[in-house]
């Protein structure tokens, strides 16, 4: 039998929503919703589309998706691509994690910037 790939299987307790345009899967993203908040827990674009702003894209239409609440993820200290793209969309350091490898970023719309 064949083994479906990895990306098209369902997160569980996740919402899997993969990302196209014009047809083409481009990547996908992975988010687990609480009552208050909202924690963007997988971004992928895959190899051959990266640089071109789908990254973006994705990380703007969760953004526009979920909002009203706080998101939050955490992200590799050494992943610059990552960090520069949630800064451009409205993500902060949460200064209160502390981990040697990883920080916590959050978007919350009330945050006075
Ligand atoms: C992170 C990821 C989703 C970005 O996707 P992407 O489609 O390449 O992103 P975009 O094309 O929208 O943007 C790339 C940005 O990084 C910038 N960039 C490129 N190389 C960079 C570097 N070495 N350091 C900092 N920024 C860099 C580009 O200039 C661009 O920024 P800009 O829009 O301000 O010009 C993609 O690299 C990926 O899937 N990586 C593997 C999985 C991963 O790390 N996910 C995040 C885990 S939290």
């Amino acid at each position: 039998m064949k083994k479906e790939p990895k990306i098209l299987r369902p997160q569980i307790n996740g919402t899997f929503q993969p990302f196209s345009v014009d047809g083409i899967r481009i990547g996908y993203f992975t988010v687990i919703e609480e009552v208050d908040c909202t924690e963007l827990l997988i971004l992928k674009v895959f190899k051959r589309f990266r640089d071109k702003g789908y990254g973006s894209k994705i990380i703007q239409e969760v953004v526009n998706q979920f909002h009203k609440k706080t998101i939050s993820l955490y992200v590799r200290r050494e992943n610059k691509i990552a960090i520069h793209l949630y800064f451009k969309h409205g993500f902060w350091f949460d200064n209160t994690y502390k981990d040697e490898n990883k920080y916590k970023m959050v978007y919350n719309q009330n945050i006075i910037k």
